[in-house]
C-alpha cells in the first residue's frame, strides 16, 4: 500500500492551480446518462472518484472517450444496463446519482448501496422519499437499491434535511419527468448549480437552483451540450490553509472567489492576509495567529468539507478555539490521529475545542477519509520531523497531482511504495 512521507518546516511559496470540482463533476458524469445525444465536459479532475465513474459508465454500456486529459466526450445512446456493479459503486459516495440518472432515462435504476467516505451516519431517505413522491417504487434487497418507476411524475418536495445528494438526485430524475417537480428546502452549493448549467444546456428547464426551491419543468427529451466544470472550492481551500498554516505566500489561482468566503473571512479573522482579484486568492500567512470559533453550515456557511483541515490550522493560535460541525455529526474521526501529532483537542459530541498553540510532532497517521487526508499532509507539512501518512487512496480520490502541486510549492512530500 502506498504511504505519503511528509517532511515539516517548509514555508510554501508560488503558484497553484486549482483543479476542476469533484463534487460538481461526480454529478455531471452521471447526468449526462439522460441524453441520448453527445457531450462533452470540460475541466474535469484527474483524480479516482472521476475514474472510477467512468468505468461504470464503460460498463454501462456508453461510450467514453478522453479527448485531452481533462476533457470527456460521453455518448449515451448506446446505453444499454440500468444496473451498477457493486465493485466499482463502492468506490464512491457520488454513485448515488446513477440512480436519479438512470431512473431518469430507464424509469428503472439497480445500484448498490454507495460507499465513499465514513462520515458517520450517511442515510439516503431524501433521495427515496423524492424518488417515491415522483411515483417509483423502492426496495433495498441484498445491497442493492431497486427504484421502478411506471412514469416518473412531477410533484412538490420538501426535504426535511438540507441535503446536496438528494437536491441533485431529485434534480437529475425529475429534468424528464412527466410535468412540474418542486424541491423545496433545497441546498443552495455552486455545485447544484454547476450541474443545473449543464443540464439546462442540454435542453431542461430548471430554475431557482442556488436557492432553496428549485423548479423543474420536465422535457421530452435532451440534446447536446458542452460544460466546463467549475473550479474545486474545497481544493482551493485546501491550499489556502495549507499557506496559512505553513505561514506561507502562495497565490491560488482559477477559483471562484465567491465560493471561498467562509474560508477567506476565517483566515482574516485569524490575522492572515487574504487578497482577491478576479478568478486568484493570494493567501500570505501570519506567525500570530489567533483562534476563531468555526460552526459548519451547508453553503454558504463554512464547509464541513474544510472542517478537519481547518482544524489542523487552529492548533497553530495562540488560545482557545471551538469548532461545532452541524452537517456530519460522526466528523471528528481525524481527532484521535492529531492528539498523537501532539495537538491538544477535546471533542464534547459536535463540539471540538482546540487549545493552541502547539508544535505538532511527525508520526505514523492513517488517512480516515478524504478530507482528514488532507488535513494531515497540512499537519506533516508544519510539524517536526517526518509524518508517514497510509491509506493514502482517500486522498487521492478527491485532490489531482496533490505531491507534485505541494513540491512545486516548496514542500517536501513524497509517496512511497
Ligand atoms: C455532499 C458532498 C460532501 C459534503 C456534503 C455536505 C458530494 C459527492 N459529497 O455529500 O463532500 O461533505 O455534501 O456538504 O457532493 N442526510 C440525511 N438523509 C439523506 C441525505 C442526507 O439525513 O437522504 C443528512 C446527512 O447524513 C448529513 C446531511 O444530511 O448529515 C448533509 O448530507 P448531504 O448534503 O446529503 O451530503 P452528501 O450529498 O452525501
Amino acid at each position: 500500500m502506498p504511504r505519503l512521507h511528509v517532511t515539516g518546516g517548509n514555508p510554501l511559496g508560488g503558484t497553484v492551480k486549482i483543479s476542476g470540482a469533484k463534487n460538481a463533476a461526480v454529478a455531471i458524469i452521471p447526468a449526462a446518462l439522460l441524453t441520448e445525444a453527445p457531450v462533452r465536459i470540460e475541466n474535469l479532475p484527474d483524480i479516482q472518484d472521476i475514474q472510477a465513474l467512468v468505468e461504470i459508465l464503460q460498463y454501462l454500456g456508453v461510450k467514453v472517450v478522453w479527448e485531452t486529459p481533462t476533457t470527456l466526450f460521453i455518448d449515451a445512446s448506446t446505453l444499454s444496463k440500468w444496473q451498477a456493479p457493486y465493485e466499482l459503486v463502492k468506490k464512491l459516495r457520488a454513485s448515488y446519482y446513477l440512480i436519479g440518472a438512470l431512473l431518469g432515462r430507464f424509469g428503472r435504476a439497480y445500484v448498490p448501496v454507495p460507499g465513499g467516505c465514513d462520515l458517520g451516519p450517511r442515510p439516503i431517505d431524501q433521495h427515496i422519499k423524492g424518488f417515491v413522491a415522483m411515483g417509483a417504487n423502492v426496495e433495498v434487497e441484498h445491497g442493492l437499491i431497486k427504484v421502478v418507476a411506471n412514469k416518473l411524475m412531477g410533484t412538490e418536495i420538501y426535504l426535511d434535511v438540507v441535503s446536496v445528494g438528494a437536491t441533485i438526485n431529485i434534480m437529475l430524475a425529475a429534468v424528464r419527468a412527466s410535468g412540474k417537480t418542486i424541491i423545496e428546502n433545497a441546498a443552495k452549493e455552486p455545485e447544484i448549480v454547476d450541474v443545473a448549467n449543464f443540464l439546462n444546456a442540454m435542453g431542461a428547464k430548471i430554475r431557482g437552483a442556488g436557492t432553496d426551491v428549485i423548479k423543474i419543468t420536465g422535457v421530452q427529451e435532451l440534446g447536446s451540450a458542452t460544460h466546463c466544470v467549475i473550479p474545486d472550492r474545497i481544493e482551493a481551500g485546501t491550499y489556502m490553509i495549507a499557506a496559512a498554516a505553513t505561514m506561507g505566500n502562495v497565490a491560488i489561482q482559477g477559483v471562484i472567489p465567491k465560493h471561498l468566503e467562509p474560508i477567506t473571512a476565517k483566515l482574516r479573522e485569524m490575522g492572515m492576509a487574504v487578497d482577491v482579484a478576479d478568478d486568484q486568492l493570494h493567501v500570505v500567512g501570519t506567525s500570530n495567529a489567533q483562534p476563531v470559533d468555526i460552526k459548519t453550515f451547508p453553503y454558504p456557511g463554512f464547509p464541513t468539507d474544510m472542517q478537519s483541515l481547518a482544524m489542523v490550522l487552529l492548533t497553530q493560535a495562540t488560545g482557545s478555539s471551538v469548532i461545532t460541525e452541524n452537517v456530519f455529526e460522526g466528523r471528528f474521526k481525524h481527532v484521535d490521529e492529531l492528539k498523537r501529532m501532539g495537538a491538544r483537542i477535546k471533542v464534547e459530541g459536535r463540539t471540538a475545542i482546540i487549545d493552541g498553540r502547539t508544535r505538532l510532532s511527525g508520526a505514523p497517521v492513517k488517512a480516515t477519509d478524504l478530507r482528514a487526508g488532507a488535513a494531515f499532509i497540512i499537519a506533516g507539512l508544519i510539524a517536526e520531523g517526518e509524518t508517514v501518512i497510509s491509506e493514502v487512496d482517500h486522498i487521492y480520490r478527491g485532490y489531482e497531482n496533490v505531491c507534485e502541486k505541494l513540491t512545486a510549492l516548496g514542500a517536501v512530500i513524497k509517496q512511497i511504495g
